[in-house]
């Protein structure tokens, strides 16, 4: 066992971790974040993303001690300070992008990440970004919505899915 630290969502964490302890896991095991969802074993489905050092990283691709020192941001930290859900949760509330919910951590995750490099992305850029990202219920059409209209553009004109 060796002891890794690290600040999650803003407030420093640590704890003892086995080498091949993954991130995923030590933030659903470890601290009790269970809202970075795993959804396979195989690096495909995207529910784990979390941001590591302000980059969205795979958190079931990454050992808990390559995080050593970082900054890791989940699902659990997005919401405003007073609570209240941030722009991108409330445009897939607003847009139903979400069914079971499974897949929303991570796309969420995913989305703060695009929306941060790429303010106003056009539907194929959204839909190219979230090749990584898996979703089994709501065909992505309106992930895709609310992810532009997060962005501040007029989804208007993009038929409901
Ligand atoms: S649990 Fe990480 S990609 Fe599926
Ligand atoms: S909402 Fe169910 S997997 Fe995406």
């Amino acid at each position: 066992m060796a002891k890794v630290s690290m600040t999650v969502n803003g407030k420093a964490a640590s704890g003892d971790v086995e080498g091949r302890t993954l991130l995923s896991a030590f933030l659903r095991e470890a601290l009790g974040l269970t809202g970075t969802h795993v959804g396979c074993d195989t690096s495909q489905c995207g529910a784990c993303v979390v941001h590591v050092d302000g980059l969205a990283v795979k958190a079931c691709t990454m050992l808990a001690l390559e995080a050593e020192g970082a900054e890791v941001a989940t699902i659990e930290g997005q919401a405003n300070a007073d609570g209240s859900l941030n722009t991108i949760q409330q445009a897939f509330q607003d847009h139903h992008g979400l069914q079971c919910g499974f897949c929303t951590p991570g796309m969420v995750m995913s989305a703060a990440a695009l929306l941060k490099d790429n303010p106003k992305p056009s539907e194929a850029e959204v839909r190219d970004y979230l090749e990584g990202n898996l979703c089994r219920c709501t065909g992505y059409h309106n992930i895709v919505k609310a992810i532009m209209a997060a962005s501040g553009q007029d989804v208007s004109a993009i038929a409901a899915g």
